[in-house]
């Protein structure tokens, strides 16, 4: 039994996400971590709504919320939407919390007395009217460029440009909409990641089993050269600076990339707090975060979108390599492409796509989990369309899994009753049934150890089809008709295919999973590890006689108008001129 520490990116506060969002950290973070434990392993998942910054002053706003009411409420929201996609972490944390607070200050604290931070002076706008310093995409004005009047003082969005506030003509302040504005000097704590760029490059040497997409951004970066950062905002909303140890700094906050990853460290303690981990919050913290206190035996593996990698191989680890102490660094890091909608753009601001709350109206998680983990964006960008969610539905989900378990559980009800029947023993064919098995139960962990997603979800596929395989070689319905030893047989072995299959399954699609070991009220499958035991196990158990509740359909077929009618309320190709 080994320790894994998992986190997933920190989803930001503002608003519900997106399936591109899901599928990019939060899902396989959870299917990884369902494997894990059901692995036999002692397991961790961690994740937090990432509540600094920008997007949620702009979202309070929008919504005329204050920003702390607004960061409550929209917690909530997330957590319950991902409760109900099955993501089953053993916290679900707020960046904003006082634990969170505690350790970046005392992270900054730290950073300070090993000599990596320095105050520097930037020039800055400043609104009269608002009385207070603006972040770049709070000043509007026209573009240089292409003369679009909304642009933003970080880019236009029209051209696309990248700007800098002090390039747009007539500027504005995007909160009141004054135009009384100063450029004023501003003092702020930067850290200094180039005294930190040897050790940085050390440490990602090291990572030589880390994918390719991961490796070549930490080292671009790298070659570069890494620039100290400026770590402190003007801004009302986030961690304040501690001004006992900055008092240059006094009245700003911590920049929200400074305090988001920290985030994971805070949401332990929060799980920690909790009691979660035992009566000692303090200890439970440190045996998966300090290497000196056991978290040395711990894996750690984080999962998010490529756009986040920078930030995971050298932002956070200057952080924690910097402070001097024995934190516990990233061991596995996992990075997806994109997912996109027809070709285009998920928009989070311009609502196009599919959200999760959208997805949970339409069918339960464990359709939306299988399809997106099947068609992952791994090894480059994918897709999202009705038709591939349609046949991953349709062809994956009823035509094999449910097919086998609903044939299976059709023939042994109808010809047996609600047991498992007794009969024949098992013969040749039995035994080449369960080598099968063992391979592709074989080549399916073996992919999910290595982290391939797509590469897993088809093993699992492969699986559930050697089911139908085995049906149609051996034919139950005819057999029984002369000799019903043998279809007994036949059928015995089935429900213990079924069986394992609820067990293998379970990461990806854990309702449904559920639903079919419950059909086994007798078996002891809850003590199977999902590894090479698991052949044996599950070929030695159900025993003739044993109840057998059938779990009536796993999944419903969608027709091709319900796809139709999506397709129609989401848009498809055909709207977005694709
Ligand atoms: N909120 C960020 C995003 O969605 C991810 C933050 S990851 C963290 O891109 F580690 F910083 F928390
Ligand atoms: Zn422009």
């Amino acid at each position: 039994m080994a320790r894994h520490l998992i986190t997933s990116a920190l989803p930001y506060i503002n608003g519900v996400k997106h399936l591109g969002n899901l599928v990019g950290s939060m899902l396989p973070a959870d299917v990884y971590a369902r494997y894990l434990r059901s692995a036999g392993h002692e397991v961790l998942a961690i994740c937090a709504t990432d509540e600094h910054g920008t997007p949620a002053e702009l979202g309070a706003l929008a919504e005329d919320m204050d920003v702390a009411e607004y960061c409550a409420r929209h917690h909530e929201t997330q957590r319950e939407l991902g409760e109900r996609f099955g993501l089953s972490w053993d916290w679900f944390g707020r960046t904003s919390s006082p634990q969170n607070h505690e350790l970046t200050a005392h992270l900054a604290r730290r950073l300070k007395a090993e000599g990596y931070t320095e105050t520097r002076t930037t020039s800055q706008v400043y609104s009269v009217a608002d009385g207070r310093f603006l972040p770049d995409r709070y000043v509007i004005g026209t573009c240089p460029n292409c003369g679009y009047d909304r642009a933003r003082g970080d880019q236009c969005e029209n051209c696309g440009k990248q700007l800098d506030p002090t390039d747009l003509l007539e500027p504005r302040s995007a909160l009141s909409g004054s135009t009384e504005l100063e450029v004023r000097d501003s003092a702020h704590v930067f850290l200094l990641q180039s005294k930190l760029a040897d050790r940085l490059r050390k440490w990602v040497d090291s990572k030589s089993d880390w994918p390719n997409l991961t490796r070549s951004i930490a080292y671009k970066w790298l070659d570069e050269g890494l620039e100290d950062r400026g770590i402190t905002r003007d801004l009302s909303w986030g961690i304040p600076v501690d001004p006992d140890d900055f008092p240059e700094a006094a009245g700003k906050v911590w920049y929200v990339w400074f305090d988001a990853p920290i985030g994971y460290l805070g949401a332990t303690r929060e799980w920690a707090d909790a009691g979660l981990g035992g009566d000692d919050p303090r200890a439970a913290f440190d045996r998966w975060w300090r290497t000196g206190a056991g978290a040395d035996e711990v894996t750690y593996t984080q999962f998010m979108g490529k756009d986040n990698v920078p930030f995971h191989t050298l932002s956070f680890p200057a952080t924690l390599l910097g402070s001097g102490e024995d934190w516990l660094l990233v061991d596995r890091l996992k990075s997806f492409n994109w997912l996109t909608y027809y070709g285009g753009k998920f928009s989070t601001s311009e609502g196009r796509g599919v959200f999760m709350s959208d997805a949970l109206e339409l069918l339960p998680g464990d359709y939306w989990r299988w399809y997106l983990m099947a068609n992952a964006p791994e090894s480059d960008d994918a897709s999202f369309t009705w038709e591939l969610f349609g046949d991953a539905v349709n062809k994956d989900l009823v035509g094999t899994f449910g097919n086998f378990v609903n044939r299976t559980a059709t023939q042994v009800v109808r010809h047996f009753g609600e047991v498992v029947p007794d009969g024949d023993p098992d013969g040749a064919a039995e035994d080449l049934l369960w080598e099968r098995v063992g391979e592709r139960l074989r080549d399916y962990t073996d992919a999910l150890d290595q982290l391939q997603f797509r590469r897993s979800a088809a093993a699992l596929r492969a699986l559930w089809a050697e089911g139908n395989v085995y049906l149609e070689e051996r034919e139950p319905w005819r057999v029984v008709k002369e000799d019903p030893g043998g279809a007994a047989c036949i059928l015995r072995n089935a429900l213990r295919l079924a069986l394992l299959h609820a067990v293998a399954s379970e990461p990806f699609v854990p309702e449904a999973s559920r639903r079919l070991a419950e059909a086994f009220p007798d078996a002891a499958h809850t003590g199977f590890t999902l590894d090479a035991t698991l052949v044996d196990d599950a070929r030695g158990s159900l025993a003739p006689g044993d109840r057998f509740s059938p779990p009536g359909l796993l999944f419903t077929k969608l027709s091709s108008e319900d796809l139709a009618a999506w397709e129609d309320r989401f848009g498809g190709g055909d709207d977005l001129g694709r």
